[in-house]
Formats: structure tokens, sequence, C-alpha cells
């Protein structure tokens, strides 16, 4: 649908890595779904736009979320006292294999599409199971949301539980039939991305397939990368061959690189909390986006992800709730913990990377992890109106404090969680 509109409000929206603009009761202008501009006086020609008024409420671009597991959504903040490896055996594996069945798919996934409907996210990238039906169920419901996602079946031909692993072959025709069913839904939001578990998880014979069916069917990609101490060395025993873990999918192409007619295959790498300076490297050259997932960083004992550097570097990055192993799919959370952990960074680790200020927490979580799904994140002209509406009533005084103030007690105190009162994704009112 084509959408001309305004919506009234305090608006703040990243420009860069360091600049939150603000405008206090002003107007932002919608023209066929593209935000047209902000302005303090609505001009004329905008006046018969259909006028949405949220006056003394803060209007901000919908959160990008790059990293979220659907089936581990209904046991979040459950085994939050376990290490990684032992947290997939004990909860994750075992939760997984019940998408097996369609009906528990289609009722768990239901919950999760709900929620995220609800939340301030309103682009992300998702990780089903290794199961093909489940994962066409979660399309539908993304779909239906209005939310822009993409979606992987999982590839899981090694190291995992009998009753969860599938063979080569069976993961790389379940992988084709998912992609063909999926591209004959017509979808308009929601896209199938190949998502090779994690090295762990897919024999080598699997990522050379995965590399023709990324050739085949121009998909992106996403998957997990340096994490965890103990899954990073059990990496090395796995791939003796590989320079460093990058380099296992890069061998097959799955990390980032060009297709034949030059265009690249956009990738989400998610965590790159012990990424080695060739591996940094790689990740940069290739255009490689690292979803930082701090919350499960921290949950699952991985470590702080030098994120600091990573924007000095000019590496691309965005945040993940990388719900289980994040406890909550806010991604005002992400902000929050993004902050915190890199002062820990700083302190214990490297006082050359001073603390995340909370304008480059706000980037990340809008304009630059936005960067992956095209012009969105921002209300800079020619950006997609993706728009959320927190009331902050109650919790700040419009009066007494600034925008930026206000943003920034907002974000603290997680009122995406059930204070937004209004969603626009591209245009689209869908709450
Ligand atoms: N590595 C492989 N699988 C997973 C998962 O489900 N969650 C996290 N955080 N890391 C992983
Ligand atoms: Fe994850």
């Amino acid at each position: 649908m084509e959408n001309n509109f305004v919506v009234k409000g305090d608006i703040c929206y990243s420009s860069s890595r360091n600049t939150i603009e603000t405008f206090k009761d002003s107007y932002l202008v919608v023209k066929n779904n593209i935000c047209e501009g902000v302005y303090e006086v609505l001009p004329s020609e905008f006046k018969d736009f259909t006028l949405y008024d949220y006056t003394n409420k803060l209007v901000m671009p919908g959160m990008i979320d790059l990293h979220i597991h659907a089936p581990q959504y209904s046991y979040r903040g459950n085994g939050m006292d376990l290490e990684l490896l032992d947290w997939l055996d004990r909860y994750t594996f075992k939760e997984e294999a019940k998408y097996k069945d369609d009906k528990y798919a289609l009722d768990y996934y239901t919950v999760f599409a709900n929620r995220m409907k609800k939340s301030a996210t309103t682009r992300v990238s998702i990780f089903g199971t290794r199961h093909k039906n489940a994962s066409l169920i979660l399309m539908d419901l993304m779909e239906k949301t209005g939310l822009i996602s993409y979606v992987g079946k999982l590839n899981m031909d090694r190291d995992c539980p009998d009753y969860l692993r599938e063979t080569t072959l069976e993961s790389k025709t379940e992988t084709i039939n998912w992609i063909l069913e999926s591209k004959n839904r017509n979808y308009k939001n929601t896209k199938p991305i190949v998502t090779p578990r994690f090295i762990p998880s897919v024999t080598d014979e699997m990522l050379f397939e995965l590399k023709n069916i990324v050739k085949d069917y121009k998909t992106a990609v996403q998957s997990h990368l340096s994490e965890n101490p103990s899954e990073i060395e059990y990496v090395k025993e796995l791939t003796p061959y590989a320079k460093f873990y990058g380099d296992a999918y890069d061998r097959f192409n799955l990390l980032g690189r060009v297709h034949e007619d030059n265009t690249l295959v956009p990738t989400i790498m998610a965590h790159c909390v012990y990424s080695n300076e060739e591996e940094i490297k790689l990740l940069k050259d290739n255009q490689v986006f690292v979803a930082h997932c701090p919350s499960s960083n921290l949950n699952v004992a991985s470590g702080i992800a030098p994120i600091k550097k990573y924007l000095d570097l000019g590496l691309n990055i965005g945040l993940g709730s990388d719900v289980a192993g994040g406890e909550t799919e806010s991604i005002f959370k992400q902000i929050v913990d993004a902050i915190k952990s890199s002062k820990m960074y700083y302190r214990y680790v490297d006082s050359n990377y001073k603390g995340l200020t909370f304008e480059e927490g706000f980037y990340l979580a809008t304009l630059s992890g936005g960067k992956f799904f095209g012009k969105c994140g921002s209300f800079m002209k020619g950006y997609d109106a993706d728009i959320v509406v927190i009331d902050d009533n109650g919790y700040t005084n419009p009066n007494e404090f600034s925008i930026i103030n206000r943003l920034e007690k907002a974000v603290y105190f997680n009122l995406d969680e059930n204070h937004l009162i209004a969603k626009f994704v591209h245009g689209n009112k869908i709450i």
C-alpha cells in the first residue's frame, strides 16, 4: 500500500554514530511509505495527509534485531547459569526437537510472532529449527505480523543428538524444497536465509552444498562465529585445516564472499567475541554484519565483544537479542547491556577502547543494524518509514527533560516492553 501520513510528537533518530537528532513537538512526514522530512511547522503541501497525533510521546525508528532463535522463546530465562555448550545440550536441542511436530510449531511460533509484533522491533533475522515444515509455519506467521524478516531453516548434519540430526542429503534436499516453497508463497516481507547453525553442527560436505544453494538461489546467509572459548577450541579440533574459525566458512564462500557476478552475499555472523585480526579483516573486507548479542554473551559466559574497536575499524554491526541466550526480545535491553559490557571491556581488558556512548548504543540498534535491510533505521530523507511510539509519561516529565534524556531513560527502563503505543513498518501501521 502507498501511504502518505504525518506523525506528530517528540521525534528522535540517529543520523550518524555520534549524533541523535531531536525535534520537540514536530512533524515527521511520510510520503509513499518513505520518510520525507521532519518539520517544526507542517508545510502546507502536507496538510491533507492523515495526521497521527502523539504529542508529548517519543517517536523513534523501529529497532533492528539481527539475531534471534524463535524456537527458544519458550524457555528464555532458564538455564542461565550454564555455559554455551552445556546449555545447548541441556535445553536447546531438546526443545528444538519438538518442532518436528507441526502442531507444536504452530502453537509456540504463534506466541513468538505475537510477541515480536508487540515489541519495538520492526526488522529481524530469525533462526528456526532444522525442520522444513516448522520453518514455513514460522514464515507464514511472521508474514502476518507485518514485520520484515529473514527466517532460516537450520542445517545440522553432525554432532548433535540423533533425534535432531539430519543426513547431509536430507538437509540439502529439505533446504532446497524449503526455499522453493517459501518463494511459491509469495511473501511480501519474509525471506529465506541459509543458516548453517555453527561449524560444530555442519560437515564440510554440507557447507559445500550450501555454497551452491546460496549461489543458485541468491540467498543471504547467517550463522554463529567465535562466540565462546570452549566452542572455539572444539572448532579447532573439528577443522584443523582452517586458519581460524571464520576460515572454515569462508572456504565455502559462506562468509560474505562475492558471487561470480560481483554481487555480495549479505551475511550476518552472530557474536564475533574472539575474532582474531585475520578474521576481523575478512569480516570487514566481505562486509559481513556482526550481530552483537551482549545479553547472551553475559548469560552463557561467552565474553565481551570489542564493539568499540569494530566500530572504529568500520565493520558493519547491529544488535541481536539472541533469545534464548538472551533472556528477552527487547532491543532496548541490548542497548543497555552493550553499553554496560563495553565499560567492563574498557575496565578489565583494554583501556584503549572507552565504553560505548548512549548515542552509539542507539545507533547500533537502529541505523547501523538497519543497513542489513537497506535504507532503514532512521528518519533521514529517503529512509523507509519504520516508526515506533513510546509513551514515557509517568516515567519522565516531557517538560523538564530533553528528548535525549527521555530516550535514554525509556531505554534503561525497558519501556519498549509495555509502553509502545504505535508501530509502523515500511509505512504500514501494524499497531
Ligand atoms: N551456537 C550454536 N547454536 C547456538 C544457539 O542456539 N545459541 C547460541 N547463543 N549460540 C549457538
Ligand atoms: Fe544464537
